[in-house]
């Protein structure tokens, strides 16, 4: 009788989806669903303030063109979606569609979510409107002019959106095919890590092959070798987002905050699957070669490593598993943008905790006793040492971090 009862209330809720009020006609299966797939979209990363109500909205978002908020996506009927019909919310996920039909920004990544099949977004929607209402009125737009103009947008999609559901690959396995799936829709990973060009769409050419925000840089995570993932098993792929660290590297910055919101919770079986899809996303690359030890930059770096670094990690750079993140053969490391680098040796960094693991392990911050030659020659040296080779850092580039750091 359970089951039955569930089976209609999820037909019932697939054909009518939105035409009623918040209530109890969508099964409880269907709800969970839509949870996990809240998780794997980490919507809570943009609309949940911490400490405040679920998806109540202003997460301040910012964009190489101003500032914007995450909206108010409780079902409130004046502030939140609560009058929003299904209809209305797909076109939100798959077009970037506000409710008055005008666009929004794409610092909502519908670019990724226009990948989410129906009935997943059925799912989501059935699950937000089970959220507390809360009343809570946020002016999603701070940009300045002229970005404040929606209309701009229309131009913006014009150039950099493609809008469709995700079509699987027929010469591929299942799991390829679900991996795929949850890093370009979902998981909307290529929001950080594809470079993006000067209008802030994504260079599709060089997906996942690294990019920058705020002052963090987002590695290479596709299988290529040197710059990419092609070191990491599958294993080490599915421990770093499940636990935020692997024997390779621990998560900083925005991918802390993406496991614990998000990928800490995801199946085990759909880690695997993105694991699987990286790994397989192989591209050209050259390797460079690296510095001499000889230069001068490298003999400084190499004797402020030792005394200042190698206690942590190690003197030959391989750091110690999940504690004190490995140098040697880090794409982190080889990124040709050295400002995540930067930005962790001046300021520092505390390991995001998870579940698995509660209390990180804390990187101590250098700008009071390096100077910028310091850090810049100590960057050189672990960029091309250990296997690893890159583009010499310049102190001008750490004089230029540590003023925006100065400026936080
Ligand atoms: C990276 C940040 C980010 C993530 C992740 C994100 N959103 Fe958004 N979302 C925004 C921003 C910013 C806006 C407001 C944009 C604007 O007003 O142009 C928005 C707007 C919306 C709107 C339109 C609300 C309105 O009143 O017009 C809906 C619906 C929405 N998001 C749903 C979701 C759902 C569901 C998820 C998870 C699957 C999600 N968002 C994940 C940033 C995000
Ligand atoms: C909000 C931005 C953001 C999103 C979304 C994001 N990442 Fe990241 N990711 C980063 C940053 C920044 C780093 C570098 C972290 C560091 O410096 O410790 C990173 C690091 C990583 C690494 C480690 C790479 C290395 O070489 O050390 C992996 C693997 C990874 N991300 C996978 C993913 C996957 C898979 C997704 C989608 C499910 C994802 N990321 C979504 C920003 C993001
Ligand atoms: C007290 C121990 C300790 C010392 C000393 C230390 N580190 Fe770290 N370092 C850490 C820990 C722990 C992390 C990981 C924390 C995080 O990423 O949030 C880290 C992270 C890093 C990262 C980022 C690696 C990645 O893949 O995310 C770099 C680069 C780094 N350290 C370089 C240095 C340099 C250069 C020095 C010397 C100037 C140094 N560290 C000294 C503990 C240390």
């Amino acid at each position: 009788m359970k089951t039955l009862l569930k089976i209609g209330m999820a037909l019932l809720a697939t054909a009518s989806a939105g035409a009623h009020a918040v209530g109890g006609q969508d099964s409880y299966e269907l709800v969970q669903k839509g949870k996990y797939i809240a998780t794997l979209g980490d919507c809570t990363a943009c609309h949940t303030v911490p400490g405040k109500p679920l998806f109540s909205g202003g997460v301040a978002i910012d964009t190489p063109f101003g500032k914007l908020l995450g909206a108010n996506i409780t079902p409130d009927q004046e502030t939140g979606i609560g009058r929003w019909s299904f209809k209305e919310f797909e076109a939100s996920m798959a077009r970037g569609h506000r409710r008055d039909g005008k666009q929004l920004y794409p610092a909502m990544p519908y670019a990724a979510y226009t990948k989410v099949l129906r009935e997943d977004n059925q799912a989501l929607w059935a699950y937000l409107r089970t959220v507390e209402p809360v009343h809570n009125e946020v002016e999603t737009n701070q940009l300045p002019f002229p970005f404040n103009v929606r209309l701009n947008m229309k131009v913006w999609n014009w150039l950099n959106f493609t809008e469709g559901e995700f079509k699987p690959e027929a010469d591929k396995s299942e799991q390829w095919n679900r991996g795929a799936y949850l890093v370009q829709g979902l998981g909307h990973c290529g929001s950080c890590h594809t470079p993006k060009n000067l209008i802030g769409g994504d260079k599709n050419a060089e997906f996942l092959k690294g990019g920058e925000l705020q002052g963090w840089m987002a590695p290479n995570i596709t299988g290529v070798a040197h710059v990419g993932l092609a070191d990491w098993s599958e294993a080490d792929i599915v421990q770093y987002l499940k636990t935020g660290a692997n024997r390779y590297d621990i998560a900083s910055g925005p991918m802390a905050e993406a496991v614990e919101n998000s990928t800490q919770h995801w199946h085990d079986e759909d880690l695997m699957a993105v694991a699987v899809y990286l790994k397989d996303l192989d591209h050209e690359h050259d390797k460079p070669e690296p510095l001499a030890a000889s230069e001068p930059a490298m003999k400084a770096g190499r004797a402020i490593y030792a005394d200042r670094c190698s206690g942590c990690h190690t003197p030959d750079g391989e750091g110690i598993a999940t504690l004190f993140p490995k140098l040697a053969n880090a794409p982190l490391v080889n990124a040709q943008d050295a400002a995540s680098l930067i930005r962790v040796v001046l300021a520092g960094n505390r390991a995001g905790s998870t579940d698995a693991a509660p209390t990180g392990p804390a990187m101590p911050a250098f700008a009071w006793n390096l100077s910028d030659e310091n850090v810049a020659d100590v960057l050189t040296y672990i960029r091309n040492s250990w296997g690893n080779a890159a583009a010499p850092v310049t102190s001008g580039e750490v004089s230029k971090q540590r003023e925006t750091l100065q400026g936080e």
